[in-house]
């Protein structure tokens, strides 16, 4: 019998039903409004006016910046200048003279010759995998890296292995492996600088001498470090020239949204000439670039904000530890705090929203069974008496 279009949307809506109907009820989303409300608060549209706003510890906007009046200020008059949107592809009539300059802008606060703009880090890493890799390419990826990277290594069509989180050793075993089997073959490695579920970085340095060694091209993901971690905010991978490609992204510490890719003149001019999700995308919105180099402005001119960030997240990471709670890994503003059990974690992330607190619990299968956490974002922004309150709010351990 031929099928007919009924018949095969029918085919669709089954698939994308039985896909929802296997889904367990703890682990379906939902969408939740929240308006920010002053410095670092938000109020949920669910919890009634007369509700206090909520402190917000899970946002990744670290430095406070997405309502931060320069910032708000840049965007409305790029929209005064420019537009809202940019109205077409880069290299059709999309470029505006404030994209070249933030790429010329980021490329001299990060060192590098060429920086490329994006629409979303998504985009971005998606690129970049593409341009590093081919499907004969093997890719060796930590075990944690964003999803993007993932979803960049299929399309590429390269062969994937992993390594376990920041196992520097196994990656040098695999190397060393790799460049036995096949001499000549193009290898890429891949990794985050800091990990957004974990906390944790790699050191960096040792990992672009091992792919330097085995002639490798190295992808660090700087999204959650930029404005926070390395010299001045400017990110783990500064200074280190065997990084052949760093994505950043504007939707954290930059406090907007968009992305970056910043590497040599040779990788730039191939990403121009041949990326796709560069070349067929509507170029950047203006407000947003511009939002983008009044941020790079003011973490460049203040870079004592992310030291003080990152002391901050000391004094909390001690802070809980002395009260008894595993101590967050890693010393940047992201901290997890390991509860075990998916239910713990929900009734903790109540516990607190009843205090007050906004945290997010993570939970399978985001992260392993087992390994379900309160994700802790610290932010330049929060009031005296933030970690008192929130330790409060936890109770004991
Ligand atoms: C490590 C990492 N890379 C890339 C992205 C994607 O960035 P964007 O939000 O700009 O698409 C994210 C954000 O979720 C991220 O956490």
């Amino acid at each position: 019998m031929v099928a007919t279009a009924g018949d095969s949307q029918a085919a669709w809506a089954i698939a994308l039903r039985a896909d929802l109907e296997a889904l367990p009820a703890e682990q379906r989303r939902r969408l939740r409004s929240l308006q920010p409300s002053g410095p670092a608060s938000l109020r949920a549209d669910d919890s009634g006016s007369d509700r206090a706003p909520l402190l917000d510890l899970a946002s990744n906007d670290y430095l406070g910046l997405a309502c931060h009046p320069r910032i708000q200020h840049a965007a409305a008059t790029a929209i005064g200048r420019d537009g809202v949107g940019a109205g077409a592809s880069r290299l059709v009539s999309g470029s505006r003279p404030v994209h070249a300059e933030l790429e010329q802008a980021l490329g001299q606060w990060l060192g590098r010759q060429r920086v490329l703009l994006f629409p979303s880090g998504f985009q971005a890493n998606l690129a970049a995998v593409q341009a590093l890799a081919d499907r004969h390419t093997l890719v060796l990826a930590d075990r944690l890296i964003h999803h993007s990277l993932l979803v960049g290594v299929k399309a590429s069509g390269a062969r994937l292995q992993r390594f376990a989180h920041n196992n520097l050793d196994e990656l040098q075993r695999r190397l060393e492996q790799a460049r036995r089997d096949q001499p000549q073959r193009r290898l890429l490695v891949l990794s985050e600088s800091l990990f957004s579920m974990e906390g944790t970085s790699p050191d960096v340095g040792h990992l672009a001498q091992l792919c330097a060694r085995y002639g490798a091209a190295l992808l660090l993901d700087e999204a959650h470090a930029l404005g926070v971690l390395g010299p001045e905010g400017r990110g783990l991978g500064h200074g280190h020239g065997d990084v052949s490609l760093i994505s950043g992204t504007f939707g954290k510490a930059f406090g907007s949204g968009g992305a970056f890719l910043a590497g040599d003149a040779l990788v730039g001019d191939w990403l121009l000439q041949h990326s796709g999700p560069f070349r067929y995308t509507t170029a950047l919105a203006p407000p947003l670039a511009a939002a983008a180099l009044a941020a790079l402005e003011w973490i460049a001119a203040e870079p004592q904000r992310s030291t003080a960030l990152l002391e901050r997240a000391r004094r909390w990471r001690d802070r809980l530890e002395a009260c008894g709670w595993p101590r967050p890994e890693g010393d940047g503003p992201i901290l997890p705090l390991l509860v075990g059990s998916e239910q713990r974690a929900l009734a903790l992330q109540q516990q607190l929203e009843q205090a007050g607190l906004l945290c997010v619990a993570i939970r399978p299968p985001t992260v392993p069974a087992g390994r379900a956490r309160l994700r802790l974002v610290l932010r330049h922004d929060l009031p005296s008496g933030s970690l008192e309150r929130l330790l409060a709010a936890l109770g004991k351990p």
